[in-house]
């Protein structure tokens, strides 16, 4: 359902480098990246899936918990390190929670913002899931 990638960090005196290359560590075509900041624990955030997206999520700060479902079973991940990526598959509905203050996500995403590829309706979600 997912997969945590690792991710190699260039760390010395000076603090850490994190390089992310299409098709080298990121297993895709980079088409957009975005970052979530300011985020806060009593506001989670997800709850959809998307039809065809790829993505690979990295916590550049602090820790958040994600809860994963693909229709089947969950599964619970907790992002805490620049050194590992949260790689998602499409269908995969996340939603996010608990937030540290200090917390920074970086998102890398395979293609374009695009609403029509969202699933943010559960029932929606696992009746897509049956059908495959
Ligand atoms: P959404 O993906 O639902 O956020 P999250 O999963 O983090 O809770 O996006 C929130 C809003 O931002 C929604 O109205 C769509 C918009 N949005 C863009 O315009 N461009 C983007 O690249 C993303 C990711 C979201």
């Amino acid at each position: 359902m997912h997969q945590l990638v690792n991710l190699d960090l260039l760390s010395d005196l000076r603090g850490d480098l994190l390089s992310l290359e299409q098709l080298k560590n990121v297993p895709f075509d980079i088409k957009r990246v975005y970052c979530l900041t300011k985020l806060h624990a009593d506001h989670p955030r997800g709850f959809h899936a998307h039809r065809q997206l790829q993505q690979l999520v990295i916590c550049l700060s602090g820790r958040c918990r994600f809860v994963l479902d693909d229709g089947h079973q969950k599964q619970e991940v907790w992002l805490e390190s620049a050194c590992q990526g949260l790689l998602l598959g499409h269908s995969v509905w996340r939603e996010m929670y608990d937030f540290s203050e200090d917390c920074v996500l970086l998102v890398l995403a395979s293609d374009y913002y695009d609403e029509a590829d969202y699933i943010r309706d559960y029932q929606e979600f696992l009746a897509a899931t049956e059908i495959r």
